[in-house]
């Protein structure tokens, strides 16, 4: 009988932590001095979202994203991207940390002032080196919550299924200088004002089988081959797949700032999301159009 009252009453934080969450009180655990201070929920009310006119929705701009004048404030639902890396590849500029730091930094303040109250953010990103490692994700979960982004998580993507794992294992089979190899990336999982997204009439796409595996915290899916896309560094369509997928409604609006051959757009595409994207470099922006083009001429032929 106890044991019917306590599932009725909801479970509480204990010392020892609860096997199950029914109806979870975790308040004595946010009230804990650890989060003093800490960033919550900013915004209890959804600020009014402005609508984005048609003519701008399902593009891309060739433009330095660090300016997203096309986009109103309070009009984009969901970010997803993939930043230069700054190593080298034919895009990037030889820019210092502190430098490329500002860029990601200038970019994701403008992200900040177009998402919606509640608006997500996934960023991609692996970390660069052995000696020193920069740990790329560290600096940017610093910059997103010095600009006041609420951090939801970490997902590990774990593409060691993928053709061509790294063999530079340093000192081989002796503890004299042995070196990891990454078999992982990150995708850091943010929100902007709100842990929330104000729902009204908007529609559902995700399944359950689907929702029960991307709420884990580890990703198993291969990279994609940046021969085959045409691009240096591509992510593969399952990635901004899962994120439409778990953290926007059907017809919400999707920014790429750094969209590349265009697989964010792909993916919105097919999870019948709008799309827009940035590219400063020109030829990625006549590569993503062309494959946005065979996509949408493949779904109505379909
Ligand atoms: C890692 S790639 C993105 C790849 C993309 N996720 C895909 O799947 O194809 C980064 C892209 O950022 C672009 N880029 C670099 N600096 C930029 C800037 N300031 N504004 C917009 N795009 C930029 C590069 O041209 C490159 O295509």
């Amino acid at each position: 009988m106890r044991g019917i009252d306590k599932m009725v009453e909801g479970t509480q934080t204990s010392s020892f932590g609860t096997s199950a969450r029914i109806n979870h009180d975790s308040s004595k655990f946010y009230n804990s001095k650890m989060y003093n201070g800490l960033n919550a929920n900013k915004q209890d009310s959804f600020e009014k979202e402005n609508i984005i006119s048609k003519e701008l929705l399902n593009r891309i701009f060739c433009a330095s994203s660090e300016t997203m004048k096309e986009l109103p404030d309070h009009s984009v639902h969901l970010m997803i991207t993939s930043p230069p890396y700054n190593v080298g590849k034919e895009y990037d500029k030889d820019l210092s940390l502190e430098e490329y730091l500002n860029l990601l930094r200038n970019v994701f303040k403008e992200v900040k002032r177009v998402l919606v109250t509640g608006g997500r953010v996934g960023i991609n990103v692996a970390n660069l080196g052995r000696k020193p490692y920069i740990p790329l994700h560290a600096h940017i979960i610093q910059i997103m919550s010095e600009l006041g982004f609420l951090m939801r998580g970490e997902i590990i993507w774990d593409k060691s299924s993928s053709a061509g794992t790294s063999t530079a294992w340093g000192s081989w089979q002796s503890a004299k200088n042995p070196t990891l190899r990454d078999i992982h990336e990150y995708i850091l999982i943010f929100s902007k004002d709100n842990y929330s997204r104000y729902k009204d009439k908007k529609k559902d796409t995700i399944t359950k089988k689907d929702f029960m595996s991307f709420t884990k915290s580890i990703w198993t899916f291969s990279a994609t081959s940046a021969r085959k896309i045409g691009h240096p560094a591509p992510f593969p369509e399952e990635l901004p797949k899962r994120l439409i997928e778990l953290y926007s409604f059907e017809d919400d609006i999707v920014l790429d700032p750094f969209m590349g051959s265009g697989q964010t757009a792909i993916a919105a595409i097919k999870a019948k999301r709008n799309y827009i994207g940035y590219d400063i470099d020109e030829n990625y922006c006549k590569l993503a159009e062309k494959r946005i083009k065979e996509e949408i001429s493949q779904v109505k032929l379909s």
